[in-house]
């Protein structure tokens, strides 16, 4: 098994492997990342095969500290730079300019860059680790097969990725549990393409407005695809106020659902999976990601979500699920 308890040892190891061009998960606050060297081409494609993503897909380049913008971006609007200062490190990814130096391959051919400083002190410890070998900047998209869960767990990226890596970092499970928001600029300003862990407040707080949300001309994210986060069985979100009415239904029927409720109680008399997850909104996204594996693993005819409230707060949980509801299928190879 390639994994290992986050030892000063092992984070050596770690980032030797990575200056080698070998592939290491590790853990951050928001989910954990499939890391390659993002100055080099060849390892960074192995990310591509080993996730199945397609080429023209970017991924975020880790650093760590804002002081290597420079290296990587070679313009950094005025509001970035207050994003920056305000909330790296932290779940939060700036695209930017790309610099005249990052490979094609880390942007997916795009003129910009995703870059983010992760707080975990698992991702910063091998970021110092890296960089002590001469390394600058960690490419690494979250560590899951294409368009499926994202994983919050190091068992998570065992099972999605298992003999891909060369070695998984298990940091436990990630504190925030869901990605990081993403803000990209242009002329109008900033401009919110994946709304995330960091809340669209504290961005407010910071920029004096709130930043626009995306039009179809903007930079493309595969976190931004309909389809995307989302289990093999066919998920459909119910309101909480028909939640048992649509159960009693699919029991009348003799099926077979799995629930994900939040306000909602588990009926005495249903037998099947039903998970209660946490009713606000850290903790339901602490929990996400594991709760829909389970309700994935549980094999039943279909998964039913309790929808969540309609205010910012729950915006970004919002996006997952209605993702998780676009992308999943009945094939489950
Ligand atoms: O929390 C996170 O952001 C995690 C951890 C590991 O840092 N990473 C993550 O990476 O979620 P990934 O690749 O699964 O999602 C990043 C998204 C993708 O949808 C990608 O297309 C988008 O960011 N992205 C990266 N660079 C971009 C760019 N230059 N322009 C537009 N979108 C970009
Ligand atoms: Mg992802």
């Amino acid at each position: 098994m390639n994994l290992h308890a986050p030892t000063p040892e092992s984070i050596e190891r770690a980032a030797d492997l990575l200056r080698r061009g070998e592939l290491v998960a590790f853990p951050t606050e928001t989910v954990y990342g499939l890391g390659a060297d993002a100055t080099n081409r060849d390892a960074v494609a192995r990310i591509f095969a080993a996730k199945g993503r397609p080429a023209d897909h970017p991924v975020i380049v880790h650093l760590a500290a804002a002081d290597a913008l420079p290296q990587w971006a070679r313009a950094v609007p005025d509001a970035a730079r207050r994003l920056a200062a305000a909330f790296w490190p932290g779940p939060l990814t700036l695209i930017l300019p790309r610099g005249p130096a990052v490979e094609g391959i880390v942007t997916g051919g795009q003129d910009s860059v995703g870059l983010r400083v992760p707080a975990h002190p698992v991702a910063q410890a091998l970021l110092a680790g890296f960089a002590r070998r001469g390394g600058a900047g960690i490419a690494a998209p979250s560590a899951n097969r294409f368009g499926r869960i994202s994983p919050t767990t190091a068992a998570h990226v065992a099972t999605d990725l298992g003999d891909a890596v060369a070695m998984i970092l298990d940091g436990g499970a990630c504190a925030l549990g869901i990605e990081s928001t993403i803000v990209a600029f242009d002329d109008d300003g900033p401009m919110l393409l994946r709304p995330g862990s960091l809340g669209i407040d504290a961005l407010t707080r910071v920029l004096g407005r709130a930043p626009r949300s995306a039009d179809a001309s903007a930079p493309r994210a595969s976190g931004t695809l309909t389809a995307h986060y989302a289990p093999h069985t066919r998920t459909q979100l119910i309101a909480a106020a028909s939640l048992l009415s649509e159960v009693r239904q699919r029991l009348e029927r003799d099926e077979d659902p799995a629930v994900l409720a939040r306000g909602v109680a588990r009926p005495g008399d249903f037998a099947g999976t039903w998970i209660g997850a946490p009713s606000d909104p850290p903790g339901y996204a602490h929990e996400l990601y594991a709760n829909l594996r389970r309700l994935d693993a549980a094999r039943a005819d279909e998964i039913l979500i309790e929808a969540l409230p309609n205010d910012d707060a729950w915006l970004a949980l919002r996006d997952r699920l209605a993702r998780a509801a676009a992308g999943s299928d009945d094939d489950r190879d």
